[in-house]
């Protein structure tokens, strides 16, 4: 079976939530975000590295939270997160375990993701070499103008929107990013990096409770669900 490692960015400022705690600390129930999303990986076979990018200040909740998991055979780091997603992530893939063979990348803030669904894309990831995890728009999109005007409405039939995990085999992803990196290219999530390779990644059909908590509406409706058990 192959190695795997988790990598879980949760260096953000939470600017669209504009709360004090950075969102993966925000706990619900007792618990915070950040926990919750580890705690979705760790009955995933073979995995043996989990690690969490974040701020300095932050380190110490990191380990405290790694100390409540009764998690054999996994080992729990933490490192300086970057001025970007992608940055932090960059941090993240220089510690992984020379044994490790695919990488998922999870955002701190998607608690709610399904196990299956994760084993899933590891599956798919393990035979592409790439893998996301994602939904069909709902809303219809337009592509709007500096000035607001509408200028295209592309068919929604092919539109998907990317969750994590994203999930990859190590060299790729390793690459991908050192090569984002040599040419300043900054992207919105780990597989545009692979894309732009010419490298396949597949989407893998995922639900819609894995949203990302963004908004102050989306930790709300976290709270909800997990506070009535749903
Ligand atoms: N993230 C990170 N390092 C950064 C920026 C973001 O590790 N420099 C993490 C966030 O902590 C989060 C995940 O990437 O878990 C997804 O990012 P997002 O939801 O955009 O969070 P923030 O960047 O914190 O929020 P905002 O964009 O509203 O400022
Ligand atoms: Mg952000």
């Amino acid at each position: 079976m192959e190695k795997k490692a988790v990598i879980i960015p949760a260096a953000g400022s939470g600017t669209r939530m504009g709360s004090d705690i950075p969102k993966p600390f925000i706990k619900i129930s007792g618990k915070s975000i950040l926990q919750r999303s580890i705690e979705c990986f760790l009955d995933i076979d073979e995995l043996s590295q989990v690690v969490v990018a974040t701020s300095d200040e932050y380190f110490d909740d990191c380990h405290s939270i790694f100390s409540s998991f009764d998690a054999p055979g996994i080992s729990f780091d933490v490192i300086k997160g970057g001025k970007e997603r992608q940055h932090s992530i960059w941090n993240a893939l220089q510690i992984i375990q020379p044994n490790v063979s695919l990488v998922a990348i999870h955002d701190a803030v998607r608690p709610f993701v399904n196990s299956d669904r994760i084993k899933e894309c590891f599956d798919v990831a393990q035979r592409f070499g790439g893998a996301v995890l994602g939904v069909p728009v709902k809303d219809t999109i337009k592509k709007i103008d500096e000035d607001s005007f509408i200028k295209e409405t592309p068919s929604r039939s092919s539109l998907w929107q990317a969750q994590t995990p994203q999930v990859f085999k190590k060299d790729l992803i390793i690459e991908a990013y050192r090569t984002a990196l040599k040419e300043n290219f900054l992207g919105t999530d780990d597989a545009s990096l692979v894309e732009r390779m010419d490298k396949p990644v597949k989407m893998v059909g995922s639900n819609r409770e894995n949203f990302k908590i963004t908004y102050p509406i989306d930790l709300e409706i976290a709270k909800l669900i997990i506070e009535n058990g749903l």
